[in-house]
């Protein structure tokens, strides 16, 4: 699928994709899109942002520990959502829709910054990653954080001096159709 170069045909057309293609992303692009990611801005321009780039072996542990994520998200949903749309949301905490790529976002821990500043610019960073991945034909899933197996994440990757924020899903989507974003909430854009 083409997307055109019109941004705010990229912004609206984006949607979170759970399920991808067994085929692989070329390193080029995915270069081009980290390193075009990270044009962000951020407080007092410390680009605190970090991100680890999992393939293979990596992916597969990683997979292990988000599988663990979903006994501490479960009852979060429970009553929330649908039953048929849990037991989707469970499956891709399975396997994570088989993404032949997950990135994994930290942020440097800065004594005397304020924690929401340090997080929020990186997750501006992130948000031009799915927007330009979106661009690029590729579909995204950011994957949340959950506080009981964030040690575990570091551990795996053997960081320890960061925080780590969430996981970005990316692949080629194997949905058929993708559906229109659904409408934005009227009461958000508060004018004065
Ligand atoms: C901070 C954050 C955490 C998220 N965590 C998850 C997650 O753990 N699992 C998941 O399937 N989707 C996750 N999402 C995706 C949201 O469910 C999704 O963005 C939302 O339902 C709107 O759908 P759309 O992205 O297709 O517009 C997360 C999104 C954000 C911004």
């Amino acid at each position: 699928m083409n997307f055109s170069d019109d941004i705010y045909e990229i912004i609206k057309t984006r949607r979170s994709i759970r399920f991808f293609k067994e085929q692989d992303i070329p390193n080029e692009l995915l270069e081009k899109i980290m390193e075009n990611a990270i044009w962000a801005p951020s407080g007092k321009n410390f680009q605190n942002w970090h991100f680890y780039v999992l393939k293979r072996e990596k992916l597969i542990e990683f997979t292990k520990v988000y599988k663990e994520f979903w006994q501490y998200v479960r009852p979060t949903l429970e009553g929330k959502l649908k039953p048929k749309i849990i037991e989707l949301t469970g499956k891709f905490f399975g396997n994570i829709g088989n993404a032949p790529v997950v990135i994994l976002a930290f942020s440097d821990i800065i004594p005397g910054e304020e924690p929401i500043t340090s997080m929020g610019s990186v997750f501006l960073a992130i948000q031009n990653l799915l927007l330009l991945a979106h661009k690029e034909g590729l579909g995204t899933c950011v994957l949340g954080r959950v506080e009981q197996k964030a040690e575990a994440v570091k551990k795996l990757l053997g960081v320890e001096d960061k925080e780590f924020l969430c996981g970005i899903a990316l692949g080629y989507s194997n949905y058929d159709k993708t559906p229109p974003a659904p409408p934005r909430k009227e009461d958000r854009i508060h004018w004065l």
